[in-house]
């Protein structure tokens, strides 16, 4: 029976759906250390993290009989990922599981900004009765300007018209447009008509300090600015220094350039003191649906992968999506990215006149996977042959 152990308290999905799938199931509620990992691993198949578990080369070299990692996260920094490919071991996570959640935030954000509710709360809570609608405002009608049409900025866009919000994006890359939303042709296009700016770019190393004083200097009066993307994007003194002198009329900020470690640190920042700000400790993507999702979307890679040989949204594999093995079996070979890979297999399957029924490749950098179903099951001798190729990592057979 295969194995599968799921640590830091995964959603209960998971265990459930590995064990319909046949898997014995070991869960744990908390991380591992390194050699407490590399005990813990004796035996077992798949592995399944968040993000406080490392996965280094130490314990990759110590368990080379791991088959995949599922990372019940959207990052993977916490695993080797290079080392974990050039060892076989297929890594995965859940990109896309929580866009949901972080769109639903901002749009929360926008009304709660808009109608400067945290100002409003700070009053209340000092006493102080102020029934004013100076400054406050609905959304409908207003522009929304997108910063980073993705996953989460493109869903934004359909959530934010909806709510009758005029959007405009800008994007480095060519995104179709969802809905009405309108394209703009530059940064300083999409400023100067935002009544919101919100940012949602990716986390390449060019967006470090991305939106600094110049970009706040163009935003139109009385605008508001959202950041739900990466801390180092945006400089928050600057922020500061807009949002005190008026210019700007609130903001909602979930990431910070620095961010303590684990729930319960200590936390500061000068944004604390301005007034019409909403300050959350990175939990845009942070609920229980989406958590959910996530124990669905990574199981269901697993399983894929163990039972087909699917590396579809590997994060570190060559990506070839399959279906279910119709022949007698399937042959998964993860090889070098070397010339001549597949003629070898080929070669070694037709001069034991093993029939090839369907047959994948894919090449990703400095790896290659070329996934065969055949008419019959291959003999150990043929496995052998296979697994003697030059830069050969993982030979597997799927029955
Ligand atoms: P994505 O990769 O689907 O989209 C990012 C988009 O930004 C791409 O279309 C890219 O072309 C564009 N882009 C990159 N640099 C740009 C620039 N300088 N100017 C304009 N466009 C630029 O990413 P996704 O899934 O939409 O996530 C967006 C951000 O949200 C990421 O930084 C992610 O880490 C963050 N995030 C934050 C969460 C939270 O809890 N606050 C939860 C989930 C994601």
């Amino acid at each position: 029976m295969p194995t599968a152990l799921l640590l830091e308290n995964i959603h209960p999905f998971a265990a459930q759906s590995l064990r319909e799938h046949g898997f014995d199931v070991r869960t744990m509620k908390g991380a591992l250390g390194e050699q407490e990992l590399i005990d813990a691993l004796e035996g077992v198949d798949l592995l399944g993290i968040r993000s406080k578990t490392n996965v280094t080369a130490k314990v990759i070299d110590a368990r080379p009989t791991l088959s995949a990692i599922g990372c019940f996260c959207i990052g993977t920094n916490q695993v080797d990922l290079t080392y974990a490919g050039d060892h076989g071991i297929a890594v995965f996570n859940a990109p896309y599981s929580n866009t949901r959640s972080v769109v639903e935030l901002v749009i929360g954000d926008i009304i709660c900004l808009l109608r400067r509710i945290p100002a409003h709360t700070h009053h209340m809570r000092h006493g102080l009765w102020d029934k004013s609608a100076q400054g406050s405002h609905e959304v409908r009608g207003k522009t929304l300007g997108i910063v980073g049409y993705g996953n989460i900025g493109s869903q934004l866009s359909v959530v934010a018209e909806a709510l009758g919000m005029s959007v405009v994006f800008y994007d480095i890359e060519e995104k179709l447009a969802m809905g009405n939303a309108r394209r703009m042709a530059s940064l300083n296009d999409l400023l100067s008509v935002s009544d919101a700016v919100s940012i949602h770019v990716d986390g390449r190393p060019e967006n470090i300090g991305f939106f600094g004083e110049d970009q706040f200097a163009r935003m139109k009066q009385n605008a508001i600015f959202i950041n739900l993307s990466r801390g180092f994007v945006a400089d928050l003194d600057a922020l500061g220094r807009h949002l005190n002198s008026g210019h700007l009329s609130g903001a909602a900020v979930d990431v910070f350039p620095s961010e303590p470690k684990k729930s319960g640190d200590p936390f500061t920042t000068a944004l604390a003191q301005a007034d019409n700000t909403i300050l959350t400790p990175h939990i845009g993507g942070s609920t229980l649906e989406a958590q959910e999702s996530i124990g669905h979307f990574v199981s269901q890679r697993l399983e894929d992968y163990w039972f087909r040989g699917s590396t579809m949204l590997s994060v570190n594999l060559p990506q070839i999506t399959l279906g279910p093995c119709k022949s007698a079996a399937r042959i998964t070979h993860l090889h070098a990215n070397l010339p001549g890979v597949l003629a070898d297999v080929n070669r070694v399957l037709g001069a034991r006149d093993i029939n090839v029924t369907a047959q994948s490749l894919g090449t990703q950098d400095e790896l290659g996977y070329v996934v065969t179903d055949v008419s019959e099951q291959p003999d150990a001798a043929t496995l052998q042959q296979l697994r003697s190729f030059k830069g050969a990592i993982r030979v597997h057979v799927i029955a």
